[in-house]
């Protein structure tokens, strides 16, 4: 198979990172989960005194942290300055700042330069999961995949997640999903968006299995249409 780039966007919820890891491992790609970087650089703010609600403070800190992330879908890794940011990434403190972080323009031109640069330098080709991955971040991607679900499922898949099944915790996590959505959705540098050239997917009535083979068959069929693929079946 020709290196393919493929982005694949989508709210929370709807299967993205385990679609996305499932699919490049299957066919040898490597995997940047776009999430974690603004998670991560969320935590370092955190950790560093830096207002998360202060545009201007987090603005002027954008360029201070070294965010690294591992590309093996088998095994992400996701540090902040040299420390592993896997754990604190996904603590409440954490998910509950990411939005206001992420809406700052200057972490954005920060982790969109470092996006561009990891999928540029990726041999095989990559999948890249985030919010604007197909609409800004890479533009030129040879696939585009945005996945959507109801919201109920969307809250249910993530509750599962958190471990907590019972009725309130759902209810509690659907209203935190519609909120956080709502804010990446409503920001104006570059919000959650379908782009106008992407496949959509709606998983709610999807097994993940189901998913990673659609997905699968898609990332195929885009890298046989590449023009290096037509010349290799030439010769
Ligand atoms: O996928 P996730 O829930 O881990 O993402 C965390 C937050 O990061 C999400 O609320 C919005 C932001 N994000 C973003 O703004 N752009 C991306 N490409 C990926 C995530």
């Amino acid at each position: 198979m020709s290196a393919v780039i493929v982005a694949i966007d989508g709210p929370s919820g709807t299967g993205k990172s385990s679609t996305s890891k499932a699919v490049a491992a299957q066919l040898g790609l490597s995997y940047l989960d776009t999430g974690a970087q603004y998670r991560a650089i969320t935590w370092w703010m955190l950790n560093n005194g830096v207002p998360v609600d202060d545009a201007a403070a987090v603005a002027a800190a954008a360029e201070r942290p070294v965010i690294t992330s591992g590309t093996d879908p088998q095994a992400p890794t996701i540090s902040a300055d040299g420390e592993d940011a896997s754990g604190p990434i996904r603590t409440q403190e954490v998910t509950s700042s990411v939005s206001a972080v992420s809406a700052v323009p200057e972490v954005r031109t920060r982790i969109t330069q470092l996006q561009r640069d990891i999928a540029a330098a990726a041999p095989r080709g990559i999948v890249v999961e985030g919010r604007d991955i197909g609409t800004t971040v890479l533009p030129d991607a040879d696939l585009k995949i945005f996945l959507t679900a109801s919201p109920e499922v969307r809250a249910a898949r993530r509750s599962g997640e958190l471990k907590g099944k019972d009725a309130a915790d759902l209810a509690t996590t659907r209203e935190a999903l519609i909120k956080r959505d709502a804010a990446d959705s409503g920001r104006k540098t570059s919000p959650l968006k379908q782009a106008e050239d992407a496949v959509e997917v709606d998983t709610s009535e999807l097994s993940l299995e189901q998913v990673i083979e659609c997905v699968v068959t898609l990332v195929e069929k885009a890298a046989a249409q590449k023009p290096e693929a037509a010349e290799q079946a030439a010769q």
